[in-house]
């Protein structure tokens, strides 16, 4: 296959065709409107490959999903998070030498400069902790040069590490304690974990069962091609905009309840179902009702139509993690039922809709103790190395332009400015 034919008012295109490693096929239309003075329309591009990338493969048909070709379900495993950020950054599984030197380099730039802790006193208490995110690494720009070639990798860096103590201190600050700082002996993970629940009258031990948890969220997280908050990095840093400035942008458009919003709003939904006498059947008969606004939280996706592997690997993770902890959740019997009565419904069969990475993945994080309103921040930290993948990926295109779409005006048509007076 090398081209394709678009037939529009009688005449005739050709158009070039872009075949994919896997196999897909990208018709490509840049020069359609030349020719043809067409555009073509696909609200909320559904249908419309973005650019061309080398990072994460899904087929959304057969729930395969994989980071630079290696199979998620593999990299869940065998990775920690560290060598993943490594992997999607750079392309390459790092050597034992490379990860060593990546992983010293992340943990020394953990702290946050000290003038930066004057930023969390100005929220209140109150402020939801992804605006506090967004707006902090935004800020980092303040504090460091703009990302050219020569500061890219340090940038990344600072932006890896430093992101996780923002995160931390976002927490302390709503919980009114004070600031916890990295520990450099502390890996990834459990200086994260330390930062969040040490305090200065009690240590904390992570427990190792939920270090490999926390690992395993993030490394779930770390990327999904061109979703929402990936492809508002790329818009926002095809315009030549820095890599700080594209993050916050990314994870702004993360905290809306389709996207990473949903977890929170998962676990709200579950306590509703709670609180309303746990009555899951009324609940999925709402959600399939179109004069309510209701919906499933944690159900469906644009991508996948069979499975999530992702929520697969986390079911299964939660239930296990729940069990050696021996803790009781009520609220994961209720999203098992729920999802018991869903599978069996014919408007879920029939539209395809499965739970999602979002339906468990709070399980994981109540056990952790981490609280609701911090579930999507804990998505942007799993996030963060797929966004700075696809930023220097979009930056090193030597093909690439600013994002600027088309539409279709469906508006007035031309009429005469009328003066307020004959209004
Ligand atoms: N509950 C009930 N009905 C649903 C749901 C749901 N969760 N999701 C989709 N549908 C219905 C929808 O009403 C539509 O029905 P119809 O064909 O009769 O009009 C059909 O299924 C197709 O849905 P859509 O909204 O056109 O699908 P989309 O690809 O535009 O949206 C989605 C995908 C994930 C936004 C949507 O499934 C949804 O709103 N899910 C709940 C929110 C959620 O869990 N989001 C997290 C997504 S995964 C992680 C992430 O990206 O951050």
């Amino acid at each position: 296959m090398s081209s394709a034919k678009v037939i529009l008012e009688g005449n005739e295109y050709e158009l070039p065709i872009t075949v994919g490693t896997e196999g897909e096929v990208g018709i490509e239309i840049r020069s359609l409107r030349k020719l043809s003075k067409a555009v073509t329309l696909d609200e909320g591009y559904g249908n419309t490959g973005s650019c061309k990338s080398a990072i994460t493969f899904i087929d959304g048909e057969r729930g395969i999903m994989r980071y630079r070709g290696y199979p998620i379900e593999q990299v869940a495993e065998q990775s920690s998070f560290v060598e993943v950020c490594y992997l999607l950054v750079f392309g390459e599984l790092p050597t034992s030498g490379q990860l060593e030197e990546f992983s010293d380099a992340l943990t020394r730039h953990t702290l946050l400069h000290e003038d930066m802790k004057k930023f969390f006193e100005g929220y209140s208490s109150s402020a939801h902790p992804m605006v506090i995110l967004s707006s902090m690494v935004a800020s980092l720009s303040t504090y460091y040069p703009p990302t050219t070639d020569e500061t890219l990798d340090l940038n990344i860096l600072r932006l890896l590490a430093k992101a996780k103590t923002i995160a931390a201190f976002s927490y302390k600050k709503s919980i009114g304690q004070p600031f916890i700082y990295p520990r450099n002996d502390l890996s990834y993970t459990k200086n994260f974990l330390h930062m969040m629940f040490a305090n200065p009258a009690e240590p904390y031990e992570v427990p190792e069962v939920l270090d490999h948890a926390l690992r395993l969220l993030l490394i779930l997280h770390a990327d999904h091609e061109q979703n929402c908050s990936t492809s508002t990095v790329r818009m926002v840093g095809s315009s030549g905009a820095d890599l700080f400035a594209s993050i916050a942008a990314g994870i702004n458009a993360l905290s809306g309840p389709l996207h990473g919003g949903a977890n929170q709003k998962v676990m709200e939904m579950l306590r509703r179902i709670r609180a309303d006498g746990s009555n899951t059947k009324k609940y999925v008969e709402m959600a399939k009702d179109k004069d309510s606004d209701f919906r499933l939280m944690g159900f469906g996706h644009r991508v996948y139509k069979n499975f999530d592997p992702r929520a697969r690997i986390l079911k299964v993770a939660a239930n296990r993690v729940l069990d050696e902890l021996k803790l009781d959740d009520s609220l994961l019997d209720i999203a098992r039922a729920l999802e018991e009565v869903a599978l069996a419904d014919d408007y879920f069969l029939e539209r395809n809709l499965y739970p999602n990475v979002d339906f468990y993945s709070g399980f994981l994080y109540r056990a952790m103790g981490i609280p609701t309103n911090m579930f999507t921040v804990m998505f942007s930290l799993g996030r963060l190395p797929g966004w700075i993948a696809h930023w220097k990926e979009m930056r090193e295109d030597p093909n690439g332009r600013i994002h600027r779409p088309r539409q279709i005006y469906i508006g007035e048509t031309e009429r005469a400015f009328v003066p307020i007076s004959e209004r």
